[in-house]
């Protein structure tokens, strides 16, 4: 694919259905800080962990054209659920690099030192096994484990973090993992790490892995046509911008609420 009409101060443009993705943008940007940057939560249609493969590819293939239109040099899909039902899909069809983040991490997880990965993430991904496959191509030893987490997406969307009902429903999907005795736990959907302090109230810190962090070092290798000034980052939503902003918090503060707009 020829990449035209990239100007290097064109946006990396990055989107989930929500606050999640936001967990890869700020490690980006730390690495990348010269770049500009478009965010898409695509709030309207979140979760998408519940969605089907046709909504999915069509929410895509619409951010998809939104991001043409802005003339993003890159797109970030920031998302499990996309990557796994929609990347393959829609890959071919712009003319704008696109990192999705299953498929860029999967290398690196199949080199890890371990026997046993346990994969928890949304219902629509392990549908896919988009991760046992990706991770075989490169490892066939490794044993993964699927495990869908269906309520983890709202408890962030909807800040209910630390109330005691999430943490019993964080509880359940855990002693469901442990139960297979894994040596690490992929957090595989980008919301996940807002969840991290109460994981670890019932395991080690460092039996989780959180994969946006070889993300964002993989597209800071693979990005080619690089800024030399950062001007600026906006950030968009497509239903309820004040939660958006409530809810990003803990990973990124916005300094304005995000603008709400249709696709
Ligand atoms: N954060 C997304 C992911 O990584 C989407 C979660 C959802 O909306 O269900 O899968």
């Amino acid at each position: 694919m020829e990449y035209k009409n990239i100007l290097k101060d064109s946006p990396i443009a990055f989107f989930d259905s929500g606050v999640g993705g936001l967990t890869v943008f700020e490690k980006v940007k730390k690495l990348l800080p010269q770049e500009n940057y478009l965010y898409f939560g695509d709030t309207k249609n979140m979760p998408y962990g519940e969605k089907t493969e046709e909504q999915l590819i069509e929410f895509a293939d619409n951010i998809f054209k939104f991001f043409e239109k802005k003339n993003a040099k890159a797109v970030v899909i920031a998302c499990n659920t996309s990557s796994a039902v929609a990347y393959e899909k829609l890959k071919d069809n712009y003319n704008f690099k696109i990192y999705p983040i299953i498929q860029s991490v999967c290398s690196t997880l199949a080199q890890l030192d371990v026997k046993k990965l346990c994969v928890i993430a949304t219902p629509a991904t392990i549908k896919s096994h988009t991760y046992s496959k990706e991770i075989a191509k490169y490892n066939s030893e490794m044993e993964v484990i699927e495990i869908p987490a269906p309520n983890w997406v709202r408890i962030v969307e909807e800040h209910r973090i630390n109330q005691p009902q999430s943490i019993e429903q964080v509880k359940e999907i855990l002693e469901i993992a442990q139960s297979y005795s894994p040596d690490k736990i992929v957090l595989a959907c980008t919301h996940y790490p807002y969840l991290m302090d109460v994981l670890k109230k019932f395991m080690p810190e460092e039996k989780f892995i959180d994969p946006s962090v070889f993300f964002a070092q993989n597209i800071k290798k693979d990005l080619t046509v690089l800024n030399d000034k950062f001007e600026y980052e906006k950030f968009y939503v497509s239903a309820d911008p004040e939660n958006f902003k409530t809810a990003s918090e803990l990973f990124y503060k916005l300094t304005e609420l995000p603008e709400l707009i249709t696709l």
